[in-house]
């Protein structure tokens, strides 16, 4: 367009963030047509309406043992709690957590270890996590949840 004057560096700027956003988007496409990128799959799902039902593992969550210094911790999460609030395991457990949502969408923290998930209803989320030190780990909800977000936690205490 002649007639619009650009001053020459500009218009350089202008082709540079052109071509960047066309390598930008090419990537996007690449990565995402190719199966290279895929939002993660959840391990399993779960109606939240029948978490309390019958048979269904939700209904009595806690910690079971499993093997050898392993266990399985089944837990819920809603607003604006953890069920259940506390667990005791052994210092060198290996814990499988599968954690659900009654309700909003949460988070599960646990500093100091591998553990940062988001805990959406529907899904099932699955993290395995090694306790090799004793101590007392917290459960932190990270996702905005509602008015007492800031206030729903849990723990984990891990004995010697
Ligand atoms: Cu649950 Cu924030």
């Amino acid at each position: 367009m002649a007639w619009i004057k650009i001053e020459k560096a500009e218009r350089n700027y202008f082709f540079v963030t052109v071509v960047l956003l066309a390598l930008a988007i090419a990537a996007i496409i690449y990565a995402t047509a190719d199966g290279h990128a895929a939002l993660p799959e959840p391990a399993e799902r779960v109606d939240p309406k029948t978490l309390d039902a019958e048979g269904s593992e939700f209904a009595e969550p806690g910690l079971k043992e499993v093997g050898p210094n392993e266990y399985d911790l089944v837990m819920v999460a809603q607003a604006w709690a953890y069920t259940p609030q506390e667990v005791t395991v052994p210092k060198g457990s290996k814990v499988n957590l599968r954690v659900t949502s009654r309700d909003v969408v949460h988070g599960l923290r646990i500093p100091h270890t591998n553990v940062n998930a988001m805990i959406i209803p529907g899904q099932v989320t699955e993290v395995t996590v090694d306790f090799d030190d004793e101590g007392l780990y917290s459960m932190i909800c990270h996702e905005y949840c509602g008015i007492q977000h800031h206030r729903m936690g849990g723990r984990i205490i891990v004995e010697e």
